[in-house]
């Protein structure tokens, strides 16, 4: 890797572990003004003191984002389609490298739908996004997304999914946490960070998919509705920091969201 690209990586994986906590924000290119993130900017506010890297499209950051604020950008750069079009794995590449270089990005986003129709055209998408950033030196992250079809989640689909993307160059991969995770992290060369996918019905079940994950391999996590949509989002960001950088088990995750979300503490920054 270039000097250039590893530095890049290294702000979003923090170089003292190798791990991160990044803040998944880039919901409305396909899912337009999804719950609790109808104003992208009053959302992610409290909470951008507590990301180690902020996900989110070009438009979002430049309406959305202060310019000073000091968080290094996943930037978003894979969409084109809507839940409310025919097929969400039909994406297309929505922003040039060059605006990724304009907008200081220290990563860029893009994903892949494996096993489906549009399986070639993500991939190739991919191989070509790769290749451009290494022009530049800005790393990509592979998203292996499965849009309706949430029963692909399973760890064998998962590993061809990650081990795909990894292979293509991929410089880090996004994916679902499984029964079974450690082989697909096992299976993929490079560092996997997990979505935490929709709401959970508690945060307690939110937390502990992050501790089985970081403790089956994951190198972080890059959640957004299980924090922004929580009714207390930076006790949970930080609960989820615990985990990641502080080695917290689950239950002394729980306890510290307790402790935070108590009247008095909420959205403490
Ligand atoms: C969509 C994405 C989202 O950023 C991802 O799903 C993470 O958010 P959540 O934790 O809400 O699932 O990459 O393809």
């Amino acid at each position: 890797m270039d000097w250039g690209l590893r530095n890049r990586l290294s702000r979003v994986l923090r170089p003292e572990d190798g791990r991160t906590v990044m803040l998944a924000a880039d919901h409305g290119y396909f899912l337009g003004p999804t719950h609790r993130l109808e104003d992208p900017r009053e959302t992610l506010r409290p909470l951008i003191p507590f990301a180690d890297a902020l996900m989110v499209t070009r438009g979002v950051v430049r309406s959305c984002v202060d310019a000073t604020a000091q968080v290094p950008l996943v930037l978003r750069v894979s969409g084109g389609s809507t839940v409310a079009g025919p097929d969400l794995a039909d994406e297309v590449v929505t922003t040039a490298m060059e605006d990724a270089v304009r907008l200081n990005a220290s990563a860029v986003a893009l994903s892949v739908f494996v096993g489906s129709a549009y399986e070639r055209q993500t991939l190739g998408n991919l191989a070509r996004l790769v290749d451009r950033g290494l022009e530049v030196g800005i790393p990509v992250l592979g998203v292996t997304a499965v849009g309706k079809e949430l029963e692909k989640r399973d760890a064998r689909y998962l590993a061809l999914a990650c081990r795909v993307t990894a292979e293509l160059g991929a410089h880090f991969v996004k994916t679902y946490f499984c029964d079974g995770f450690e082989a697909v992290v096992a299976g993929c060369p490079v560092p996997v960070v997990i979505a935490g996918g929709p709401k959970s019905d508690n945060e307690r079940d939110a937390l502990q998919v992050a501790y089985r994950a970081m403790q089956e391999g994951a190198s972080g996590v890059d959640m957004g509705r299980n924090v922004w949509q929580s009714t207390h989002p930076v006790a949970m960001i930080r609960a989820l920091r615990a985990i990641v950088h502080e080695q917290a088990s689950a239950q002394e995750a729980c306890d510290l969201f307790d402790e935070l979300r108590q009247p008095g503490q909420r959205q403490v920054v």
